[in-house]
């Protein structure tokens, strides 16, 4: 699975550049608060089985927050996308919601993620303890800095706040720093450009028993690509 969506150049996705993450090999790409930035992926996100925004957006928002994906060995994987409350104004909290994607996502699979978008840590540990046990993984993203808390908690949900960043960490959050820094320090509005430097690969890889879904392991990986 990949969160992609700062994948068009640090913000919002295009249909091209999800197929061309599909074709690399992820099995499901999930989305975030600036999935629709780039309005072309609208019409996709409507008949797409593969890539999920947010579920707890408008009834109007195209496209699902759920699905259900079948994975190289054959698993399949049910795909749980949802925002968390602070800065991001989700149009209901996801804690009204996510128990009843949960329970139509084991209606498929007993295997069970969830990416958690969302800017407060606390929200996205609270999300995990109160879906612990109930489903495989709960995968934080969108504060772009990998946390150093991967573990499964104690009825078998693995969980990490944050995955980190696959980009360029020579930068603030991805953004060129000078730019960043001269948005913060002058108030001023500044076009932002994607960094380059330090280009890693993030994320963390979960191991689960596939009758059962519980999680055996988490573990948070970095990998520098250039
Ligand atoms: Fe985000």
């Amino acid at each position: 699975m990949a969160n992609g969506e700062n994948v068009a150049d640090g913000i919002g996705i295009t249909p091209r550049l999800a197929d061309r993450l599909l074709a690399a090999g992820v099995d499901a790409i999930t989305l975030g608060n600036h999935a629709f930035r780039r309005s072309e992926i609208a019409p996709y996100l409507e008949t797409s089985e593969l890539v999920v925004r947010p579920a707890n957006t408008s009834s109007e928002t195209p496209g699902r927050g759920l699905t259900v994906v079948t994975a190289a060995n054959g698993t399949r994987l049910a795909v749980i996308n949802v925002l968390g409350s602070l800065f991001l104004h989700p149009a209901t909290s996801m804690f009204e919601i996510v128990d009843g994607l949960v329970e139509e996502a084991n209606r498929e699979t007993p295997v069970v993620v969830v990416d958690v978008h969302a800017e407060a840590t606390s929200e996205k540990a609270a999300l995990a303890r109160w879906l612990d046990g109930r489903v495989t993984a709960v995968v934080g993203t969108h504060t772009h800095v990998q946390t150093s808390d991967a573990r499964v908690l104690g009825k078998g949900t693995a969980f990490i706040t944050d995955a980190g960043m696959t980009g360029p960490h020579e930068s603030v959050i991805g953004v060129e720093a000078e730019l960043a820094i001269r948005r913060m320090r002058t108030g001023m509005p500044v076009r932002f450009v994607t960094a380059q430097g330090d280009v890693r690969i993030e994320g963390a890889v979960i191991d689960c028993d596939a009758e059962s879904g519980r999680a055996t392991s988490i573990e948070s990986f970095r990998e520098l690509v250039s």
